[in-house]
């Protein structure tokens, strides 16, 4: 999902892209994971990072990488729900994305070499589990090369479970702690299907150990069709696109898969891509990375109606940060000498991706069905997963409405809006991109609370 991927490669490989002290004692391999000390970091550090490998398939030798940060010491770490975070891609490394530049305490400099807090790091709120997934994204791999040219969305599903079922018997102390599923963009896909699986692990259990009580995703592919129809309107109604093209699109794609498109479709996608020139897909109204080094002076990185300023060039700092030796080996990373870098998305992964249903939906409709908790939140300014694409997949569920579309408030100013539906909550975040707490990190922290505590945004 970095932001000099193409259009046609975003659409055709997809849309885009204390118990401690006395427990350790009696449990090696979680001690073992335990974080001491990362390269670069704040001093003051008052929460514990443990990370590592989790093998997920013994005969092919395929291990899947985690990063566990826990919620501070004076915030009761141990009453506090556990939270699993997948990025998408697919082939991103929800470490690069989700740790390092969204919902992490950290956040890298531009040095490449030191870390900087992030005040609205959701780790203030719950336990946060990064998974880089499937086998061959970030540190996460597979001692059997083909794995990499046929990954998709079923084994990764099977794999992430795997490591969760085999993570709470490193991590005893979580077992029925309460459990949600949190992802943006391609995850759209993951997260469902995860939720899914454990769903119907869990049936019949009453007290199960992942004690799963629902998902949240941001700009997410959930249904190709719909996403589409509102993809192409986005593009057209914000003046990206011609109308010749517009029409183009309309006829060449919005029947096929937008993992794998037609030829016709992938035409019409590069002329779109031509069209909308230069631009962040990803957040429209920010400069994109090359653009804004030159024009930092002029612009300090940041047009002036956007309130917040953001470095677009922020995965470049990971690239460097995650490639450092002293830093994979604070982490437990890397241990069996990989034979490529660490990269923050993996092209081989998403180019060869597999299978990729065309719809969430019908998981959407049995998770509901079940009496998960469920909130779809949506960036605003994004044009690769837009709000459009995600008000047609979600009104498609034909839900009915407990709470019509309201805007909702931060200290006095519009945050965003929101729309209630029966078994689930929409949630939309305005001028933020793709990556909404990225962006927006304060409104971010502010809708992650609402949905641990289960209540509407203020209106
Ligand atoms: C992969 O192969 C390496 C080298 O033989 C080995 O050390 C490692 O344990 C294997 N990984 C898995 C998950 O089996
Ligand atoms: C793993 O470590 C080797 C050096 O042992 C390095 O060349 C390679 O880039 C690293 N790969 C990853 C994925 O971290």
């Amino acid at each position: 999902m970095g932001t000099n991927v193409s259009l046609v490669s975003m659409f055709g490989i997809l849309v885009l892209n204390l118990l401690g002290n006395c427990f350790s004692l009696h449990n090696g391999d979680q001690e073992k994971d335990k974080i001491t000390y990362l390269p670069g970091q704040p001093s003051n550090i008052d929460f514990s990072m443990y990370s590592g490998y989790v093998t997920v398939n013994e005969k092919a030798g395929r291990a899947l990488f985690y990063w566990f940060i826990e919620s501070p010491a004076n915030r009761n770490p141990e009453s506090r729900p556990l939270v699993l975070w997948l990025n998408g891609g697919p082939g991103c490394s929800s470490i690069a994305y989700g740790a390092a530049e969204e919902i992490g305490p950290f956040r890298i400099n531009s040095d490449g070499r030191t870390l900087f807090n992030n005040p609205y790091s959701w780790n203030k709120l719950a336990n946060l589990l990064f998974l880089e997934s499937p086998a061959g994204v970030g540190f996460s791999y597979t001692n059997k090369t083909s794995d990499l040219y046929d990954a998709g969305d079923q084994r990764t599903a099977e794999d992430s479970y795997e490591f969760l079922v085999k993570w709470f018997e490193r991590f005893p102390q979580y077992k029925y702690r309460e459990f949600y599923i949190a992802g943006e963009s391609y995850a759209g896909h993951y997260v469902p299907q995860l939720s899914q699986l454990i769903y119907e692990s869990n049936k019949g259990n009453r007290k199960p150990i992942i004690n799963f009580k629902g998902f949240l995703v941001g700009n997410a592919v959930t249904d190709d069709y719909h996403d589409y129809i509102g993809t192409f309107e986005y593009w057209w109604t914000h003046g990206l696109i011609s109308d010749t093209t517009y029409k183009r699109l309309q006829v060449a794609c919005e029947v096929g898969s937008a993992t794998h498109p037609p030829d016709d479709c992938i035409r019409a996608l590069s002329l779109a891509e031509i069209e909308q020139g230069k631009i962040d897909p990803y957040s429209i109204y920010t400069l994109p990375c090359a653009e804004s080094s030159s024009l930092k002076r002029r612009f300090r990185g940041h047009f002036p109606w956007m309130p917040k300023a953001y470095d677009p060039c922020t995965e470049r700092y990971s690239q460097v940060y995650f490639n450092l030796p002293e830093v994979q080996s604070a982490f437990h990373a890397n241990i069996t000498a990989l034979p490529y870098e660490w990269k923050t998305c993996s092209d081989i992964v998403g180019n060869y991706w597999a299978d990729s249903p065309l719809s969430m939906l019908p998981i959407y409709k049995e998770l509901i069905g079940a009496g998960l908790r469920i909130w779809v939140f949506s960036g605003d300014t994004d044009s690769v997963v837009p709000v459009t694409a995600t008000r047609y997949s979600i009104d498609a569920l034909k839900l009915p409405t407990i709470t019509n579309w309201y805007p909702w408030y931060d200290n006095g100013k519009v945050g965003g809006w929101s729309q209630v539906y029966k078994g689930l909550t929409l949630v939309t975040v305005t001028g933020a991109g793709h990556e909404v707490p990225l962006h927006r990190p304060r409104q971010a922290f502010i809708l992650f609370r609402s949905f641990l505590e289960n209540k509407p945004m203020s209106s």
